[in-house]
């Protein structure tokens, strides 16, 4: 599949890889070419990238940046920027991010930022990566305020996905990428909520037909939404469904939870939320859960932090600033609705939140029946 989303040019194929060097030269034409990627993906992804554009006739140099969200920091973004300035990369330059979405965020703002600004290509290797961080244009990285506290909207002009170089990718971090996926049904399709819950273990599996429909779906809405606001002046916001309480476990679990899980327990909550205050229709938040455990994902609120340390991190996120905390809330399965002052997101008082939240604490989820 070829497709472009918000201006990118989205490439989707089984092996799609092995036509990197012309697909840059193509849309992402450079004197040079940074290849960068996380300590993990270097040597079994970024090494031979750099392998083949060197036989393709292209100048390539690898960067390899610590892995993990840890390290997706200022500290990290100044010695990457730092590397491709010894190494001489100019203007006339391109970044390639080829890792997950702490490689895509970092190497997609040191790109934004590098002489004020060289072209991003994407390749995702986590699926996480594939069906959502990858796309939309989005970089940055974390302050130990919060999540994505420093950034800048940098769209690739490429983003290369071949789900083949999923083969190597720990089973867990297949489950993360799926909460992304199951998000966006949520949000945006009902019908696609459905397909992820009857086929998450053949996409677990890497099944190539089933994971070339979910990138598919994802790339379709989450394009979708991205190219109505690229910046997020209104509906994107959408997309952070589960996020509010999501970054706030990250954050308040110094990211020991990793994304997708956070996300997963996120949507939870957010579906709790919105049913509590009437907002959502009774019900959603089981089919939900129904879906994120046949991926594998975290429900079970009980391990997790205090609510009052959830709001707190809550509190910190750059869309929290005064006012009380907002949530993306649905109106049923599939339909987000808009807050009474006409934004995307919803402001529901703390106690409201730390009363559900406490609730979640009580029962271990969806009953084993349902
Ligand atoms: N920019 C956006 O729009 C956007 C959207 C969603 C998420 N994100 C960000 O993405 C990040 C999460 O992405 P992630 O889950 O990909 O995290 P990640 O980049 O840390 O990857 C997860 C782990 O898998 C390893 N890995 C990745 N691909 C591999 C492969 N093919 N083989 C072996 N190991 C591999 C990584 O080294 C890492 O240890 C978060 O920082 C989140 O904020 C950004
Ligand atoms: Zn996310």
């Amino acid at each position: 599949m070829t497709a472009r989303a918000a201006n990118t040019e989205v490439v989707l194929r089984w092996g799609s890889l092995a036509d990197l060097p012309e697909l840059l030269a193509h849309h992402a034409p450079a004197a040079r070419y940074a290849v960068v990627s996380d300590s993990n993906v270097a040597p079994v992804h970024g090494q031979p990238v750099v392998e083949r554009l060197a036989a393709a006739g292209q100048h390539a140099d690898l960067f390899t940046i610590r892995a993990g969200e840890p390290h997706k920091t200022t500290a990290a973004w100044a010695t990457l920027v730092e590397a491709l300035a010894a190494e001489g990369l100019g203007r006339d330059g391109c970044v390639v991010a080829v890792g997950g979405g702490v490689t895509g965020d970092l190497a997609g703002f040191a790109a934004a930022t590098y002489a004020r600004g060289v072209a991003v290509v994407q390749v995702p290797t986590s699926l996480l990566a594939m069906v959502d961080a990858s796309l939309g244009g989005k970089t940055g990285v974390d302050l130990a305020a919060g999540k994505n506290l420093v950034g800048a909207f940098h769209p690739p002009r490429l983003v290369l996905i071949d789900p083949q170089l999923l083969g190597t990718l720990p089973p867990d971090a297949m489950a993360d990428g799926l909460a992304e996926a199951v998000k966006h049904g949520a949000i945006a399709d009902t019908a696609y909520l459905d397909w992820i819950e009857a086929n998450a273990e053949a996409v677990l599996a890497h099944d190539p037909a089933a994971l070339h429909r979910l990138v598919t779906d994802s790339v379709r809405i989450k394009g979708g939404v991205v190219e109505r606001d690229p910046e997020e002046a209104g509906e994107r916001a959408v997309l952070n469904f589960g996020h509010t309480i999501g970054h706030a476990i990250e954050a308040a679990t110094d990211y020991s939870v990793g994304h997708g899980s956070a996300v997963s327990l996120g949507m939870v909550a957010e579906a709790a939320i919105g049913e509590a205050v009437g907002v959502t229709e009774a019900g959603t938040g089981r089919r939900i859960q129904r879906a994120l455990r046949a991926c594998g994902l975290p429900i079970d609120h009980r391990p997790l932090p205090e609510p009052k340390t959830l709001l707190q991190a809550a509190r910190t996120d750059k869309k929290n600033r005064g006012g009380a905390v907002r949530y993306v809330l649905l109106a049923r399965l599939g339909v987000t609705v808009k807050s009474p002052d006409g934004g995307w997101a919803h402001p529901v008082p703390d106690d409201r939140v730390e009363e559900v939240l406490n609730g979640l604490r009580r029962v271990p989820g969806l009953a084993p029946h349902v």
